[in-house]
C-alpha cells in the first residue's frame, strides 16, 4: 500500500477501505507521510465526498491515534455536550451545572478558542485561581464527589486530528462535511461519555452556513456516534447573531452567572435549558426532553444550579467570590461605545465579524499560542429586530489598547445592517435530530 495509489483511488471516485484510511491516519500522525501527499488526499474529499462508511472509518482511526478516557469509574450514565462553535456561545457553562444539579454525572473535556470563536477553557480561566488541568484520578474523583468537572483536553486525545486540522487550516480544506464530522467525533468518542448532545450551529457565524448543510453534518455525526454505541441527540441552532449579549471571556462568564441567577438573556436561557433537558433525558433521569427541560428549569429557578457552579469553581481552585462580586474578574482599563449609524431596525448581523471585533479587542487569538486579554470583548445593547435611533449607543467594547478598540468598533459597526422594515427574527432552535 502506498499514498500515491490511495490518492489516485479516491481522486478517480472510488471508496477507500478501512486499511487504506488507517494507513493514511497512522502514517501521517507518525510523520511518515509528507504534508503534500496528505493535502492532496484531503482535497480529493471535495471532489468525491467521503461516504458514511469512510467517515466512520476515518473517525475511528483518528480516535484510536491517541489515548481514550475511561469514565467507567464514574457511576451513572455519563453525558457529554458539544457545540460546533459560535460567537457568544457560553451554554456549556450553564447547561452543565444545571444537568449536574439534576443528577447527571458530567465529565467534560473542553477546548480553547481559535480565530473568531470562543473556547470554554479560556472563559473558565478568567476566574481567578481556576485550574483547568487535573490529573485523571482527580478529574474522575471530582465527578464522583460533586457530579461535575470541566478540564482542558489533554494533548494526547486524537493527536491525528490535531495534525490533520492544522494542515486543513492552511490548505483551504476545513469546511468539508466528512472532515468536520470525523474531527469533532474522534475527540468526542475518545472522551469516553455514554451519550452526547451535539449543538450544530448554522448561519453566518458558523462553519455551516445553511440549515441543509447543518442537518447533513448533524446526521452524519449522529450516525458515527451511534455506530460507536453512543446515545446521540443533535440540535440544529441559529448562529445568525451572537448568543446572548456578551462576547469575550470574563464578560461571557458574568452573563453565565447572571443566567444561573435566573436573570440572563432569554436566548441563552432557552438554549441552555434545552441542552440541559436533553442531557437529563439521555442520562435516564427524565422520560422525555420536555420533562428534562422542566427539571432543568426547576434547578435553575431554585438556585441549585448556581450552588453546583459554586461547588465546581471552588473544587478547581477558582474564587467563587466572583459570583457575588464581578469586580474580581480581570477588568478592562478602556471602554468605547459604538453608536448606531442610522435610524431603523437591525435586520442582520454579520456574526463572524462580531467574533472578529471581539478578537481584535484582545479576546481571541490570531495563532494558537497567542496570549489573550481575558477582560476584552463586547456587550451588545441591540440585536436583530430591535429599533435603534441614529447616535444611540448599541454596543460597548472593552479592552486595554485604544487603537485595537477603535478598530474593533469599526469592524462591529460594519457588521450591522439597519433598515426601515421590521425583519423576521430567526428561530433559535431549528431542528432536533
Ligand atoms: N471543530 C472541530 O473540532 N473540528 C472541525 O473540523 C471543525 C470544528
Amino acid at each position: 500500500m502506498n499514498m500515491y495509489d490511495i490518492i489516485y483511488k479516491k481522486r478517480t471516485g472510488n471508496r477507500l477501505n478501512r486499511e487504506e484510511i488507517y494507513y493514511f491516519v497512522e502514517g501521517y500522525t507518525k510523520g511518515q507521510i509528507p504534508d503534500y501527499q496528505a493535502s492532496a488526499l484531503l482535497m480529493t474529499f471535495f471532489l468525491h465526498p467521503l461516504t458514511d462508511g469512510e467517515i466512520v472509518d476515518l473517525t475511528t482511526a483518528m480516535c484510536q491515534s491517541g489515548d481514550t478516557v475511561d469514565l467507567s469509574p464514574i457511576e451513572g450514565i455519563k453525558v457529554d455536550k458539544h457545540s460546533t462553535g459560535g460567537v457568544g456561545d457560553k451554554t456549556t457553562l450553564i447547561a452543565l451545572p444545571v444537568a449536574a444539579a439534576c443528577g447527571v454525572p458530567v465529565a467534560k473535556m473542553s477546548g480553547r478558542g481559535l480565530g473568531f470563536t470562543g473556547g470554554t477553557i479560556d472563559k473558565l480561566e478568567s476566574i481567578p485561581g481556576m485550574k483547568t488541568t487535573l490529573a485523571e484520578e482527580e478529574f474522575l474523583a471530582q465527578v464522583n464527589r460533586l457530579g461535575l468537572s470541566i478540564i482542558g483536553q489533554t494533548t494526547n486525545i486524537a493527536p491525528a486530528d490535531k495534525k490533520i486540522y492544522a494542515l486543513r487550516d492552511v490548505t483551504a480544506t476545513v469546511d468539508n462535511l466528512g472532515l468536520i464530522a470525523s474531527s469533532v467525533m474522534s475527540k468526542k468518542l475518545a472522551a469516553g461519555a455514554d451519550a452526547i448532545v451535539l449543538d450544530v450551529k448554522c448561519g453566518n457565524g458558523a462553519f455551516m452556513k445553511s440549515a441543509e448543510d447543518a442537518r447533513a453534518l448533524g446526521k452524519i455525526m449522529r450516525t458515527v456516534g451511534r455506530t460507536a454505541g453512543k446515545n446521540m441527540v443533535v440540535l440544529i441552532t441559529d448562529m445568525n447573531q451572537p448568543l446572548g449579549n456578551a462576547v469575550g471571556n470574563s464578560l461571557e462568564v458574568i452573563e453565565v452567572i447572571e443566567t444561573l441567577k435566573n436573570k440572563g438573556p432569554a436566548d441563552i436561557r432557552l438554549l441552555s435549558l434545552t441542552l440541559a433537558g436533553t442531557m437529563i433525558c439521555l442520562g435516564g433521569l427524565a422520560e422525555t426532553p420536555e420533562d428534562g427541560f422542566r427539571k432543568a428549569e426547576e434547578a435553575l429557578e431554585s438556585g441549585r444550579a448556581l450552588e453546583k457552579m459554586t461547588a465546581f469553581l471552588t473544587a478547581q481552585g477558582g474564587d467563587a467570590g466572583v459570583i457575588q462580586d464581578y469586580g474580581k474578574f480581570p477588568q478592562a482599563k478602556e471602554r468605547r461605545a459604538v453608536l448606531a449609524a442610522d435610524t431603523g431596525f437591525i435586520t442582520a448581523i454579520n456574526t463572524e465579524a462580531v467574533g472578529s471585533a471581539s478578537q481584535r479587542a484582545g479576546a481571541g487569538r490570531e495563532t494558537k499560542d497567542d496570549p489573550i486579554d481575558l477582560s476584552a470583548g463586547l456587550l451588545l445593547q441591540a440585536k436583530i429586530g430591535d429599533r435603534v435611533t441614529k447616535g444611540q449607543p448599541i454596543a460597548e467594547i472593552f479592552g486595554n489598547d485604544t487603537a485595537k478598540l477603535e478598530n474593533a468598533a469599526e469592524i462591529y459597526s460594519a457588521a450591522l445592517r439597519i433598515e426601515n422594515t421590521l425583519p423576521i427574527c430567526p428561530p433559535l432552535i431549528l431542528d432536533v435530530l
